[in-house]
């Protein structure tokens, strides 16, 4: 209906509608080609296929073995979680909302008895290399590589990831937290305060690393609740919703560190 109607109405009005219409137009039979014209002028488009993927927040940009960002890349709004819910001598940065998110599942954690730290957050392109050298020390090249990204490859670097722990046993991050009643908390939980666990139990193979019950990334309430309904990996939802890789204006994202 709309689309017979607009045709009408601009050969009523053509001055409006066909706007390159002759300046020599004074004899009635000369106006009949024009009304043809301003009709062709005005027919809207064919739809295309299907609406564009949404722009990908860097936030939720997935990062892979293959897919990475730049060195210098610093997210920004960082800041300093408090120190009563961080693991002893641990100082842990994250983004601002990735950080609020977390204060808030550490308390409500609390309130049904289960008392989680966290321990490690943002880590700069350096520092990770630094952690891949001291695991490659420790365990070997191939058991080092599948738990721990390479620099540029590591949620930890974009601010929203973390690893979190119970405060009794700070730093055994191990498979076996999984079955602990804060690591069932944890896995139970955190989608409704905006996290999930970005490299669940069972799909190694699609994540490309061994299970980490403690590494929970921040991606809001939404997409968390999504993911979990779904049973969806972030390898696996992110390309689904138009947020395959970092883009690379992530490298333009620079603030200062600042403290709560
Ligand atoms: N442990 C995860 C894979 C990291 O190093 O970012
Ligand atoms: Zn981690």
């Amino acid at each position: 209906m709309r689309r017979a109607l607009i045709p009408a109405l601009c050969s009523l009005a053509l001055l409006a509608c066909g706007g390159d219409r002759p300046k020599d137009a004074g004899a009635p039979q000369a106006r009949q080609p024009e009304a043809t014209v301003s009709i062709v002028y005005v027919t809207p488009a064919p739809r295309t296929p299907s609406p564009p993927p949404t722009p990908a927040p860097p936030k939720l940009c997935l990062l892979t073995r293959q897919s990475g960002v730049a060195a210098t890349y610093v997210p920004p709004n960082l800041v300093t979680l408090p120190k009563a819910i961080t693991a002893p001598d641990s100082s842990v940065q994250l983004r601002q909302d990735a950080a609020d998110a977390v204060s808030r599942l550490i308390a409500a954690a609390r309130e049904d008895g289960q008392v989680l730290v966290a321990v490690s957050g943002y880590r700069s392109y350096e520092y990770q290399a630094e952690v891949l050298r001291q695991e490659i020390r420790t365990y070997g090249e191939e058991r080092a590589r599948k738990q721990v990204a390479e620099p540029g490859h590591s949620e930890h670097q974009l601010g929203v990831a973390l690893d979190i722990a119970p405060a009794r046993r700070p730093f055994d991050l191990e498979e076996a937290f999984g079955d602990t009643p804060e690591g069932r908390w944890v896995a139970l939980h955190a989608p409704e305060f905006g996290f999930v666990i970005s490299y669940p139990q069972g799909k190694e193979a699609i994540t490309g690393y061994i299970y980490e019950p403690w590494h929970v990334r921040y991606v809001g309430l939404e997409v968390a609740q999504q993911m979990t309904g779904a049973a969806f990996t972030l390898n696996e939802y992110l390309p689904r919703n138009g947020m395959a890789a970092c883009p690379p204006d992530a490298t333009v994202e620079r603030q200062p560190v600042a403290s709560r």
